[in-house]
Order: C-alpha cells, then structure tokens, then sequence
C-alpha cells in the first residue's frame, strides 16, 4: 500500500490554479491513467483547458461550478464530473467560503475497434499508442 498525502505533493501554479501532478511519485505504468490534484481560490476561475484526454474528477471540498458545452454545473464535494475528449472546460470557484480542490483521474481514450482489423495483435498496438500519447499530454500545463 502506497499512501499518497495531498498536502506534502509538490505543486506549481497554473494561472491561479496550484496543480499537484503525480507524476512525482514515478509510478511508470503502474496505472492505466494519469492522476493530479488542483485547487482554485476563492472567487476565481482557471483558465480554459482543452485536450484529448478524457478527465474524471472527484471533488474533494468545496462546490466545483464547472463550465463546459455552454453550461455551467454546480459540482458538490464527494461528486464527480466526467469531461468528453476535446470537451473546453473552466472550473470556477464561486463562493468564498471553502476551498475547493479537485482529484483529477485523465487518460487518452481507446482508438475505435473497428479500424483494427486484424485480431489480438492489434489490441497489444493500440494500447502501446495510447500509452505512449498519454505519457507525453502529461507533461503539458493544465489538463
Ligand atoms: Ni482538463
């Protein structure tokens, strides 16, 4: 068992927002995604983020209003918000009470089956791809 304490991880500033990566912890391709934390301050917002990746968060305190596909969503501490690939998102931080933080799982989706027609070796190709493609998004600012 591995215990990861979000107050000790090294983090740096994204605009306003402070992003702590896992990366740090060199856990290779121990798992099938990439993982951070972030938090926004109080009545602010991060800046947009758009990538392919496919995003899964979990907010851990505070309520996450988060922009995407023209709406905005009020995100509840202990739910979760699923962002599609090339989905354009801002999470903004409205109130000025709690803060917010966010646990952020992202990982690049899986190619369309039908283009790889030629049985078990494909798939072993495919997740090579993907693997390779996620490893490289995650050294970009923002996600
Ligand atoms: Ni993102």
């Amino acid at each position: 068992m591995r215990h990861f304490a979000s107050d000790a991880a090294e983090s740096y500033s994204v605009g306003v927002v402070d992003v702590a990566r896992w990366e740090q912890y060199s856990l290779g391709d121990a798992l099938p995604f990439q993982a951070m934390w972030y938090s926004v301050p109080p009545a602010s917002s991060s800046p947009q983020d758009l990538h392919p990746e496919v995003e899964l968060s979990v907010v851990v305190s505070g309520t996450a209003s988060v922009e995407a596909s023209g709406r905005i969503t009020d995100v509840a501490a202990g739910s979760c918000f699923l962002l599609d690939t090339e989905e354009a998102h801002v999470i903004h931080k409205r109130s000025t009470d709690t803060p917010l933080m966010v646990f952020t799982t992202y990982w690049m989706p899986r190619e369309p089956v039908a283009a790889t027609a030629g049985g078990g070796g494909a798939t072993t190709t495919t997740r090579t791809a993907t693997t390779t493609a996620a490893g490289t998004a995650g050294g970009e600012t923002g996600r």
